[in-house]
């Protein structure tokens, strides 16, 4: 599917974090391990716990709206990528949908840490069979299915919730200029929960096939883009967003793609790995420091259990 012409913004972005705090010397207390190991290993700082993967959606979303200047009438779709559904059965999205005062469809996204690429691709692909609005939210209570006293895996996950609305762009100003999806099932045993259990990670190979993955669905999103006419590299892009489990990983990604950390949205120190709520939140983030303008080159990238990944490289015009 071509999305040459199509336009495509994000005109509204937020974005909510539990208040309690777990940092790294907290862990210290029970778990064999060093603030200094964690931060050197992984670049993590601290993370958030407490509150609902419903309430950080919710939240996430209603601030997205106000931001959009939109209220439930305005929407047409709401997608929830998320690894920390409320229950097996049913979405936890129609939960969201009735706090927000929405009656339109609602739909979970389960693609772990790429779920917000995933709902941005999707989103587009329902503006193209018409839709004017849609709200893409990723949100995780984590500590729901982490093992804080596991070195391995508490030491990394997070909550948080980060949502944008997304709707058609009648000028064309703001577009997606090319995108990419793929999973490799695999890799099922490398990062998987079972029902009603934690996380289980070999974080060894999870690493090894993120920074793979990565390096894929880049270059095959910017093949997109460029096979549909648009003239533009990756020394093009102002910004780009990827999910953050390890900031080894996005710096070994980085050096093999040649890309700047410069140019990379990065907060895993304040938040370590909230999966499909990182990259929206990341978003929230660099448009609170200014980091984005119109016209600019911005491109997601996620990566996760399953193995996923996706990315998307937008031409910006927010609100
Ligand atoms: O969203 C996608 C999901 N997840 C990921 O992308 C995670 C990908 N994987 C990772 O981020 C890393 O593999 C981890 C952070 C999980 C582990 O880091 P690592 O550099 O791969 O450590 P390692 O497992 O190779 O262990 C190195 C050493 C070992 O000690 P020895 O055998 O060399 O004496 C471990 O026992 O570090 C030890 N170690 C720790 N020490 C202190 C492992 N975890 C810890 C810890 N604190 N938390």
């Amino acid at each position: 599917m071509s999305t040459n012409g199509l336009g495509f913004r994000l005109s509204g972005v937020g974005s909510a974090l539990p208040e309690k705090v777990l940092t790294n010397v907290d862990l210290q207390a029970w778990m064999d391990t060093t603030d200094e190991w964690i931060r050197e290993r992984t670049g993590i700082g601290q993370r958030h716990i407490g509150s609902s993967t419903t309430e950080l959606a919710t939240l996430a979303c209603q601030r997205a709206m106000d931001a959009a200047g939109v209220g439930p009438a305005d929407i047409d779709l709401l997608l929830l990528a998320t690894t920390s559904p409320e229950h097996i059965c049913p979405g936890t999205a129609p939960a969201v949908a009735r706090e927000l005062g929405l009656d339109c469809g609602a739909l979970d996204i389960q693609a772990a840490c790429s779920g917000w690429v995933y709902g941005l691709t999707i989103a587009n692909g329902f503006l193209l069979q018409g839709m004017k609005r849609i709200l893409v939210v990723g949100a995780e209570a984590l500590d729901k299915i982490t093992d804080y006293h596991d070195r391995g895996t508490g030491i990394l996950f997070g909550n948080g919730g980060g949502a944008a609305v997304v709707e058609a762009d009648p000028d064309g100003e703001g577009q997606m200029l090319g995108w990419d999806l793929g999973s490799d099932g695999n890799y099922v045993h490398i990062l998987y929960a079972e029902h009603g259990d934690v996380l289980k990670m070999d974080g060894k190979e999870v690493f090894r096939q993120a920074v793979k993955a990565i390096q894929r669905t880049v270059n095959n999103t910017m093949k997109m883009a460029t096979d549909a006419g648009h003239d533009v590299s990756l020394d093009d892009v102002a910004l780009i967003i990827p999910h953050q489990a390890n900031i080894r990983i996005v710096e070994s990604a980085w050096k093999k793609l040649g890309l700047s950390m410069d140019k990379t949205a990065m907060i895993l120190e304040n938040t370590g790995n909230t999966s499909g709520a990182t990259i929206p939140m990341a978003l929230h983030d660099s448009l609170i420091k200014d980091r984005i303008q119109n016209g600019d080159l911005v491109l997601f990238v996620g990566f996760g259990a399953g193995m996923t990944w996706g990315s998307a490289l937008v031409r910006w015009n927010g609100s």
